[in-house]
């Protein structure tokens, strides 16, 4: 993946090349791409005089930032204590097979990436389903179709052509 220096620029400029704004960098580099392609770390460790290796350590520290491409949508699924009692494991097994991807996974399309954790603190709602940051509480595999459906590309409506009759 090409990524505009220019633009990366911007976002560390935006932190006066700080070195101690790495995180802050670092997520809008994620929130603008979706992920931390490599050529991005490089001019970050660059810009802020940071050595790679510790631009590294701080990326594969925390979970919110994601070393791969990820689709468009990220749909989480809690796995924790409370959501495996309440039905999470079905719940993730309706989205793996709707989606027919594994945790971890993004689809072909690059629409969805489906990702597994553990306890998003919210164990009051579970089991939860969080896509693009939005919670769903108390979720079944009913209403995983109605959630996950939600961002599926819209499907361009075909023109109708009528014939005329002669
Ligand atoms: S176990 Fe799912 S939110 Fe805590």
């Amino acid at each position: 993946m090409r990524i505009n220096a220019q633009n990366l620029a911007k976002i560390v400029d935006k932190y006066h090349n700080e070195k101690s704004s790495l995180i802050a960098v670092l997520q809008d580099v994620q929130e603008k791409y979706n992920w931390l392609p490599p050529e991005a770390l490089r001019l970050i460790s660059e810009r802020l005089c940071v050595p790679l290796i510790d631009v590294y350590s701080v990326a594969t520290f925390y979970r919110a930032f994601s070393l791969t491409p990820r689709g468009k949508h990220v749909v989480t699924v809690c796995s924790g204590t409370a959501c495996h009692v309440r039905g999470a494991p079905t719940v993730l097994d309706r989205i793996r097979h709707k989606l027919k991807i594994e945790p971890g996974c993004t689809t072909p399309d690059k629409n969805f990436t489906l990702e597994s954790i553990n306890c998003l603190g919210a164990c009051a709602l579970a089991p939860i389903v969080v896509v693009d940051g939005k919670y769903y509480g108390q979720t079944t595999v009913q209403k995983v179709d109605q959630i996950v459906d939600q961002y599926q590309p819209k499907k361009r409506k075909r023109k109708v052509i009528r014939k005329r009759k002669k």
